[in-house]
């Protein structure tokens, strides 16, 4: 298999979820800054930008940005048109590699809109900014086996990454990208039963946020099904089953369910 190193990435979009996934890239050592060619929409966030990461280009002008030999895109799935119709079509030679992480939009979408570009769909989460992400990866057409394994050890140095069937990653992106902010609701919602409880704020924020992580790294290092672990915890009579209780009264799993089918619908419409 021939080798693929690119020499330049570009970003168009360099908002939240670009700067979760370049800038632990850039730590890692993967991509080294001189290569990089950002382009965001204000002056206000490119000087933002510039003064936080002196070492980046970071411009209005995405011209640069769209001459690097791989382009993350970024952007809000809102203003994909205008971006497309404003990109320079590439230069002759080898397609350049455009990885797209808009939510919803399928790679036949990108592969019209970008017809000069190999189209890699990746749906990465925020968690990739710490190293704990999830990727799903889904290929367009001509992608070489030397560009995915490059895609493949770059999301994997911010996390796990899958490669799905592409009409599986709405629900990827319902569970895994929409998921933290689920997930961030419910850590909210536990620290406000505990201050109901007497607990001072600070620290019932801390302490949800550590059972959210404990329960999570039990859950993984020891396999258990979920409900093994609601078990495990649910003497008779007690204090977890009585919480149980309200909990199901309160609707909770349905809840949790709608807001994933929710979230995949949304992303299906983006699309
Ligand atoms: N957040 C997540 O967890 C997550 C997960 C998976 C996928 N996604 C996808 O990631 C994408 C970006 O989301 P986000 O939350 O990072 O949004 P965001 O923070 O609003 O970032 C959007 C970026 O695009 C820039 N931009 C807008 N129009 C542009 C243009 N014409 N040329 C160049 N740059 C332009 C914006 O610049 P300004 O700052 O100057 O406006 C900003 O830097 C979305 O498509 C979303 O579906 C997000």
């Amino acid at each position: 298999m021939s080798s693929f190193s690119p020499d330049s990435f570009g970003v168009i979009g360099l908002g939240r979820m670009a700067q979760a996934l370049l800038f632990p890239l850039l730590a890692s050592g993967l991509l080294p800054p001189a290569g990089v060619r950002a382009a965001v929409a204000s002056q206000a966030s490119a000087e933002r930008l510039r003064a936080e990461r002196p070492e980046l280009a970071v411009s209005t002008e995405a011209a640069e940005a769209w001459g690097c030999a791989v382009a993350l895109l970024a952007v809000k799935p809102q203003q994909l048109e205008a971006v497309a119709a404003a990109a320079p079509a590439p230069a002759a030679g080898e397609p350049p590699l455009l990885i797209s992480v808009l939510a919803g939009v399928t790679v036949a979408r990108l592969q019209a809109l970008f017809p000069g570009h190999r189209i890699v769909r990746a749906v990465p989460n925020t968690p990739c900014l710490v190293g704990a992400g999830l990727t799903g990866l889904a290929w367009g057409e001509g992608v070489s086996a030397a560009q995915r394994a490059w895609v493949l050890q770059l999301f994997a140095r911010v996390g796990e990454v899958l490669e799905l069937p592409e009409t599986q990653l709405d629900a990827f992106l319902a569970l895994t990208s929409s998921g933290p902010a689920f997930v961030a609701l419910v850590a909210e919602a536990l620290a406000d039963g505990a201050v109901a409880a007497g607990l001072p704020r600070q620290q019932a924020l801390h302490l949800a946020g550590r059972t959210l992580a404990g329960s999570a790294a039990l859950l993984e290092q020891q396999q258990l099904h979920p409900a093994q672990l609601k078990d495990m915890v649910s003497s008779p009579g007690g204090t977890t089953i009585a919480g149980i209780r309200a909990l199901e009264r309160g609707g909770l799993r349905s809840a949790l369910i709608e807001a994933v089918l929710a979230a995949a619908e949304r992303s299906r419409q983006l699309g």
